[in-house]
């Protein structure tokens, strides 16, 4: 038996991969390298000491999809990482993003009924929530209002699935909605490794700390927080990776449709996230004060009470940890997997 992890060579899908096979799963990793690499999955390969089976295929290829689980007959759950993940290019690329990212998911899906595959896990976000009712959220606060197409996309796929589990009872899908992943492999092996200017904080600090960019660009501190600043749940990506193995293992007892959120439930301000960074990089950074950035929220955290009671899983990791291993992944890997 084996777990196909469509986008499995991206930033979460290699951390994902790296637990899964060190919980002693078999996996068959399929991606089309739009915005990851082979290094990425040749390091997953040496940190783990495991080979697996990769195939590099366009996920919204419906024939080449039926070839993948055709070969692979042993495939019985499917982690869906396949996506476009940027916000700011998806209002932009409103075509692409929702071709792309409800495609990739419709031409598994299919093909997973063709070959009696029923469990699935959908890598969705706590963008879901929109401008959230509360905070601390917890999955039963509603969802909607989001506010770009890649956020939609998600929402979009939230559904499809939901309707899915009704039409098929044997099917089993676990939606988890993350919060903020940063962090990298304990080894610096592999991390995020964006293209260009990266748009969300830690990897922008990231290059502000190994010198590639100048300076920090604080977006707004004139929200109701505690120093002004956004506060967001942050959890460190390996953590983030056994929330997968918890959810595989949680499909394996026939749930039908479970919903979790994945996140430490404790929020930091941008300031304080630069103040861990500096700690661990041994560096000051310089940052300025910018107006707010459009869409933005002001505060964002888990009630992670679901996944602790149901999962069995709960965020190791605090935000120092956090920090010191993305700057181990940034400091080893200046220019990302491009050496
Ligand atoms: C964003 C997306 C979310 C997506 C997530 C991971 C929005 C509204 N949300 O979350 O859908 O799942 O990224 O890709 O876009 N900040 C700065 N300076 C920067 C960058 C960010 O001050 O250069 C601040 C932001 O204002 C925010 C916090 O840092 O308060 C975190 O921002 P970011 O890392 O971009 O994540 P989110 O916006 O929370």
């Amino acid at each position: 038996m084996s777990i196909l992890v469509c986008g499995g060579a991206g930033y979460i899908g290699s951390h994902t991969c790296v637990e899964l096979l060190a919980a002693g799963y078999d996996i068959v990793v399929a991606d089309n390298y739009y915005n990851s690499c082979p290094e990425a999955v040749r390091r997953v390969k040496e940190i783990s000491g495991k080979d697996f089976r990769f195939v590099e295929v366009d996920l919204t290829d419906a024939e080449k999809v039926e070839q993948l689980f055709a070969q692979n007959p042993d495939i019985d759950s499917v982690i869906q990482f396949a996506a476009y993940k940027a916000v700011g290019e998806s209002v932009g690329k409103p075509i692409e993003y929702y071709t792309n990212n409800l495609a990739t998911t419709l031409t598994v899906l299919a093909a997973m009924r063709r070959h009696g595959v029923n469990n699935l896990v959908f890598s969705s976000s706590a963008t879901v929530y929109g401008d959230p009712e509360k905070v601390p959220i917890d999955e039963n606060c509603r969802v909607g209002g989001t506010t770009n197409p890649y956020g939609t996309s998600k929402l979009m796929n939230e559904m499809m699935l939901t309707d899915c589990c009704k039409a098929y009872p044997e099917m089993n899908v676990a939606l988890l909605r993350y919060f903020n992943p940063i962090g990298a492999h304990k080894s610096g092996l592999i991390g995020e490794d964006p293209n260009g200017i990266p748009n969300n904080l830690v990897p922008y600090i990231a290059k502000v700390a190994v010198g590639a960019l100048e300076k920090v660009h604080v977006f707004g501190n004139d929200y109701p927080t505690p120093d002004g600043t956004g506060v967001r749940d942050y959890i460190h990506v390996v953590d983030l990776a056994k929330g997968h193995v918890a959810a595989i293992k949680k499909l394996e007892q026939k749930p039908g449709l479970f919903i979790c959120n994945l996140g430490t439930g404790k929020g930091y301000s941008v300031l304080d996230v630069i103040k861990a960074y500096e700690k661990a990089c041994g560096k000051t950074l310089p940052y300025v004060i910018d107006p707010r950035r459009p869409g933005d929220i002001a505060t964002v955290y888990a009630d992670p009470t679901k996944a602790k009671n149901e999962l069995g899983w709960q965020a190791q990791y605090g935000i120092e940890e956090m920090c010191a291993d993305s700057w181990k992944w940034q400091s080893m890997n200046p220019n990302g997997y491009k050496g």
